[in-house]
């Protein structure tokens, strides 16, 4: 069983290097596509994946296409968010953006190229085809969410009801637009271990390792939000303030800094009991706990 962080996440960064990326140095979308995979993410959401693949019991290789897809599709929502059109940001992962390092077409482009390139890797996985299918569906559902959210996270923004948003429809955005996607990691893990459609206790499986996601996925953003006003550009790899600059209603803006810091380490502890109980894992554990105190 792999232990720590840079395994998994070494693990990931050689598929996609080995494998994926090689096919694509004909693509004359090569160029803005690699700057920005290449840029340096943490790779959290392949590594939800192959870590919940192993806790749930399963090898962990057989889990690699689903994580680099999910990565990649991750990857493409961070080009889409920068742009102008969106949070109009210049840097990302220590880099500038990919609008700003190429053009808006070729973002726009790289962005929907990335996303069809991911497809082509969960359909050509090495999995069973009924588990195909269902991590087709899983990713589908959740990548619809994750644009529902982006629009309404952009509909709240600069607005007339700036600032009379309740936190409670704020977390809703951020179920759609960030929890979303870290929910597909964790149950594709889940889905790859395990032996789908039949046991009922494989459903309830899969679901706990779901609402574990949510949990860890409004403290992720949560963070996010604290971070883009408490941290540095150098630190975070993009700019700060970017929130309050497109006068974004964030958990933040609606009930602050220490209350929102609080509603962090509840969501944290919160996850933390639904992966207990179901799963004795070290490693989901220390990595949840670690993300609420991460400086990126
Ligand atoms: C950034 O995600 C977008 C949010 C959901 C806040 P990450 O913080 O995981 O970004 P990378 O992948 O490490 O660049
Ligand atoms: C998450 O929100 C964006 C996505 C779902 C892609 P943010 O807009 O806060 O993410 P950052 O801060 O730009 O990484
Ligand atoms: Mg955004
Ligand atoms: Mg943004
Ligand atoms: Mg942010």
């Amino acid at each position: 069983m792999l232990k720590n962080y840079g395994d998994y996440k070494k693990m990931v960064e050689d598929f996609l290097q080995l494998s994926e990326l090689k096919k694509l140095q004909n693509c004359p979308l090569a160029p803005p596509i690699l700057h920005s995979l290449n840029a340096g993410g943490k790779r959290l959401r392949p590594v939800l994946t192959l870590a919940f693949c192993e806790a749930y019991g399963g090898e962990v290789k057989r889990a690699l296409p689903i994580a680099a897809a999910i990565e990649l599709l991750h990857t493409s929502t961070l080009i889409q968010d920068d742009l102008p059109c969106m949070d109009d940001d210049d840097m990302r992962r220590g880099q500038p953006s990919c609008h700003k390092k190429f053009s808006e077409s070729d973002a726009v482009l790289a962005a929907s190229r990335m996303a069809f390139c991911a497809f082509e890797l969960i359909a050509k996985a090495a999995l069973p085809s009924e588990k195909i299918v269902r991590i087709t569906q899983e990713i589908s559902a959740c990548m619809g969410a994750v644009y529902a959210g982006q629009k309404l996270d952009l509909l709240h923004e600069n607005s007339a009801e700036f600032a009379s948003i309740s936190p409670e429809k704020i977390l809703e955005i951020y179920e759609k637009k960030t929890c979303a996607l870290l929910q597909a990691a964790c149950v594709c893990g889940a889905i790859i271990a395990t032996e789908t459609g039949t046991e009922n206790s494989t459903e309830i499986a899969i679901a706990t390792a779901k609402n574990y996601a949510l949990k860890l996925g409004l403290a992720f953003q949560i963070t996010d939000d604290i971070l883009d006003l408490t941290s540095t550009a150098e630190a975070l790899g993009k700019p700060i303030n970017s929130d309050i600059k497109n006068k974004k209603n964030t958990y933040v803006s609606a009930i602050g800094l220490e209350k929102s810091r609080n509603t962090a380490r509840k969501l944290t502890a919160e996850a933390i009991e639904l992966l207990d109980s179901i799963c004795d894992n070290f490693f989901l554990k220390n990595l949840t706990e670690n993300l609420l105190n991460r400086e990126m």
